[in-house]
């Protein structure tokens, strides 16, 4: 349903992205092209879901976004949020507050905002910070080159006095009558299928183990934007009802079994926000840090395990809560294994071909524990770390630590913690200061991080010494009760 129209698409390329089908295909050029992956916002369209209370509008990147994901929800673009003319409200503010000058990022600023100002439980009873909180996190992902950010915020607060407008739905529309018709063209092998099971997904990989498994799409899709591959085989995680679901099992579980957080690996970082924002405070508000909101709303917990890359900003919190991952395959069988041992070299994982990862388990207890995250990266927002590090004071009073950005595979410092766990490094609440100098020079030699674009080696490694040091006084202050000060999360 486009701009509340039932569209038919066939016979289109699998990895045909939703803003190229927009601009070229609908003539709907009123969304932009700026960076075609995921950074600049100017692409930025709402998707709308059907929730548990009605239909859900999100902010998501369309220049990263396959058109297939999409079959079966509603899309609105900047040209369907006006109502019979009248410009929304967020349009309105834009005009009144002048938060726009050449306009190319304006559309995109619209639908971020547009999609906060639908959302949004802060518009009527927020603080004035926590309005001003919710706007910059809704725009963080939209790029501004000629206006500058201070009115286009104030148009995000202007918007908020004029009550949330939904989208009109003209037509009724029922999901039960696909208009696409059968997304698996098998004649071409060419196809984007959307299973919506296990077993579904099971017989795709066994007939196509070489298809692309996809969710988010946030980094796979720049292969096709990037280096302009083909991705002829798109297999679609995000209906996959096993790999959607977010398990949380609270005190008191039967039989005495270790209580556990089980996270399906297509859930996205949006989603886990609120999952798991009584239970894990510090991972929700290191999550901000994470892409902008358009990439959260599409990125999964899954994905970003599974890129494998280096710098990849989850795998060293999962790390240090022994997190273990559950890992299905073709013939329907399934195996758990440590993320301690899932990664293997340089962008290489235990997955072979036709395996997929299925979910995420945590013990329940290790999310108590005492954590410290902290991210290193040129800009504070929608930006990839230099040096990610996480550290975990567990039950024994043992120091877990886990670097990104440090080697070529996310992991702890083993021989750092071993050298920490022998040593008495605090005393009276007070860190030792010249004993955390001895475990910088562990750390020092079980790491030899490389030189690249955004970091030297010499710079990662003074990083990770001051972030060591900075997580030991931190976890030591908080455990006697002082208040930790701002600046838990840490930027270059
Ligand atoms: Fe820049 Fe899509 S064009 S985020
Ligand atoms: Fe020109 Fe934002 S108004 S880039």
């Amino acid at each position: 349903m486009l701009n509340n129209i039932p569209v038919k698409v066939e016979s289109i390329a699998p990895d045909m992205t939703l803003l190229r089908y927009l601009r070229g295909q609908q003539n709907l050029t009123g969304t932009k092209e700026g960076c075609a992956s995921g950074d600049c916002g100017a692409c930025t369209v709402l998707i709308g879901s059907q929730g548990p209370t009605g239909w859900v509008y999100r902010a998501i990147n369309s220049c990263i976004c396959p058109l297939g994901s999409v079959d079966n929800q509603r899309v609105i673009t900047v040209e369907g949020l006006n109502d019979q003319g009248q410009l929304h409200p967020v349009q309105q503010a834009m005009v009144d507050c002048h938060g726009s000058q050449c306009g190319f990022c304006t559309p995109g600023f619209v639908m971020s905002l547009a999609a906060l100002h639908m959302n949004s439980d802060v518009a009527g009873s927020g603080s004035m910070e926590e309005q001003r909180h919710a706007v910059i996190d809704a725009i963080s992902g939209n790029l501004c080159r000629c206006t500058g950010y201070r009115p286009i915020i104030d148009a995000g607060l202007h918007a908020f006095k004029k009550p949330a407008q939904m989208i009109n739905i003209v037509q009724e529309w029922s999901a039960d009558a696909p208009l696409a018709g059968n997304p698996v063209l098998e004649e071409t092998d060419c196809f984007y299928a959307q299973p919506t099971d296990e077993a579904g997904l099971q017989a795709l990989l066994q007939q196509y183990p070489d298809a692309h498994l996809i969710a988010g799409g946030t980094d796979l899709m720049l292969e096709v934007t990037q280096f302009y591959k083909t991705l002829p085989q798109l297999i679609d995680l995000n209906r996959v009802s096993g790999l959607q679901a977010v398990e949380i099992q609270r005190d008191g579980v039967q039989d005495n079994a270790e209580a556990y957080v089980e996270i399906g690996a297509a859930v996205t970082y949006t989603r886990l926000e609120r999952a798991l924002s009584d239970i894990s405070p510090a991972f929700v508000q290191f999550l901000g840090r994470l892409g902008s909101r358009q990439i959260r709303n599409r990125g999964t917990l899954g994905g970003n395990i599974c890129n494998a890359s280096p710098i990849a900003d989850t795998p060293p919190f999962l790390l240090v809560l022994d997190a273990e991952l559950l890992i299905g395959n073709a013939a329907g069988e399934y195996r758990r294994e440590p993320i301690s041992q899932f990664y293997r070299a340089y962008k290489q994982t235990t997955l072979a071909t036709g395996d997929y990862l299925a979910k995420i388990r945590i013990k329940r207890e290790a999310l108590d524990y005492p954590v410290k995250l902290y991210k290193i990266s040129k800009r504070y927002e929608d930006d990839i770390s230099a040096v990610m590090g996480a550290f975990l004071f567990d039950g024994q009073q043992q120091l877990r630590i886990a670097f990104g950005g440090m080697a070529a595979i996310p992991r702890r410092a083993h021989a750092t913690e071993k050298f920490l766990h022998q040593t008495t490094w605090h005393r009276d609440g007070q860190v030792l200061p010249h004993i955390l100098d001895q475990a910088c020079d562990v750390l020092r030699s079980e790491f030899s991080p490389m030189s690249d674009v955004r970091a030297s080696a010499e710079y990662r490694m003074a990083m990770a010494c001051n972030l060591l040091k900075k997580a030991c006084n931190e976890i030591i202050a908080q455990l006697n009760g002082q208040v930790v000060a701002e600046g838990v999360f840490d930027h270059a």
